[in-house]
């Protein structure tokens, strides 16, 4: 890599998607529409029919200028959602960009973060690139992957900033709000609650901010609210908090068409609901069916599932022979504490059951291989 790039985004290992639709299509003969996506955690279900293109037509007139960079009509609409005030509101392109103002905000650089493992790994990188130390807090496979409450408070005591993802990704648990407040309680710095998948799990430390000065909660519009291409995320503060991370967000970076989806999709508050509750009920049989097939599978309070396929190769085989037939799911098999690991994301139960045909062939199918081979 090129002298010019700062040493600590040298040092960085990139983070990695699986592949485009188009590529994965073109790779294996199939035709795109046909590649179904269990790997992003996005919604099946989209916006009403026709509200994409309404929203771009009202936003015609307006595209050769800016948008308000105070965002205040989606951050009224905003506000009466997420039962705050406008004034403790941040809104971003996507909870990436909230993650990385807060970095930038209550972290600076040459300072301390603290994290747990596995989990999302965007705060980490922001911070690493930007010189500080990472201390990562074992989620343990034998306690559910539950923080572990006194070592994650131990380590925060000389940090300058912390982050819980809540649910986790990749493993879909849920902490209880009194085990976070109790934390944001123990520690001398900011902590960034991670609530992209909120919606999914029914609980939130938002209410707690104004009780807790040094409590940020992220949230997105990608996940439950199924806009994860139109970018918009928001963090939640007090608003000392929230003045600081003002300074350094992006006046612009959510577009006017963006802005106008978002306030869409919260007039379209209980469709969402709806989604999330067939979305729950889809994880629960999807859940049972791959039980089935003898893979355990950890409890998920998100749009996801974790399933354990008992080793890296075994992981590695089930994913790319899931790819030969457009099923993209998240292999996660070769990160620490979740080896052997894939992470499926809940979609509709026709695709979910087309995804559970398959990889009951695929296991099946190496059961019988090895039997062949023990024979001979
Ligand atoms: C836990 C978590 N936080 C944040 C994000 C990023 O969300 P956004 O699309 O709003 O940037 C994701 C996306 O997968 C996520 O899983």
């Amino acid at each position: 890599m090129a002298d010019y790039v700062v040493p600590t985004v040298r040092a960085l290992k990139a983070y990695s998607w699986e592949d485009s639709s188009e590529k994965i299509a073109k790779a294996y003969g199939l035709r795109p529409e046909d590649v179904v996506r269990f790997d992003m955690n996005t919604s099946p279900y989209f916006l009403a029919e026709g509200l994409v293109a309404s929203c771009a037509k009202s936003c015609a007139n307006a595209i050769a200028e800016y948008p308000d960079a105070s965002y205040s009509s989606l951050a009224a609409k905003l506000s009466e959602y997420a039962g705050c005030q406008q004034d403790e509101l941040v809104i971003c392109a996507g909870c990436d960009e909230v993650l990385d103002v807060a970095v930038k905000t209550f972290l600076g650089s040459n300072r301390k973060l603290v994290t747990s493992e596995p989990t999302y790994p965007m705060a980490e990188i922001c911070a690493s690139s930007l010189g500080n130390t990472v201390v990562r807090v074992a989620r343990k496979k034998e306690a559910g992957y539950a923080i572990d409450e006194n070592d994650f408070v131990e380590e925060c005591q000389n940090a300058n900033l912390a982050y819980i993802c809540n649910p986790n990704s990749p493993t879909g648990n849920l902490e209880p709000v009194e085990k976070i407040i109790r934390i944001t309680k123990a520690i001398p710095c900011v902590l960034f609650v991670d609530e992209a998948y909120f919606e999914f799990a029914g609980q939130s430390v938002a209410p707690f901010v104004r009780e807790c000065p040094n409590l940020v909660v992220g949230r997105t519009f990608s996940k439950a609210f199924g806009l994860a291409g139109g970018r918009v995320g928001y963090a939640i503060a007090s608003r000392s908090l929230v003045e600081g991370m003002e300074k350094v967000r992006p006046p612009n970076s959510v577009s006017s068409i963006s802005l106008a989806l978002a306030q869409k999709a919260l007039e379209q508050k209980s469709s969402m609901q709806r989604n999330v509750m067939a979305l729950a009920a889809s994880r629960k049989t999807l859940c049972l069916r791959l039980e089935s097939l003898g893979l355990p599978v950890f409890s998920s309070q998100a749009n996801f599932l974790l399933a354990d396929f008992g080793s890296v190769e075994s992981a590695a085989n089930a994913c790319q022979k899931l790819l030969q037939k457009g099923l993209v799911v998240r292999d996660v098999s070769k990160k620490p504490g979740v080896e052997g690991c894939l992470r499926i994301t809940i979609r509709k139960d026709a695709d979910n059951e087309r995804l559970a045909v398959e990889l009951e062939k695929i296991l099946t199918g190496s059961n019988e291989q090895k039997s062949k081979t023990q024979r001979t």
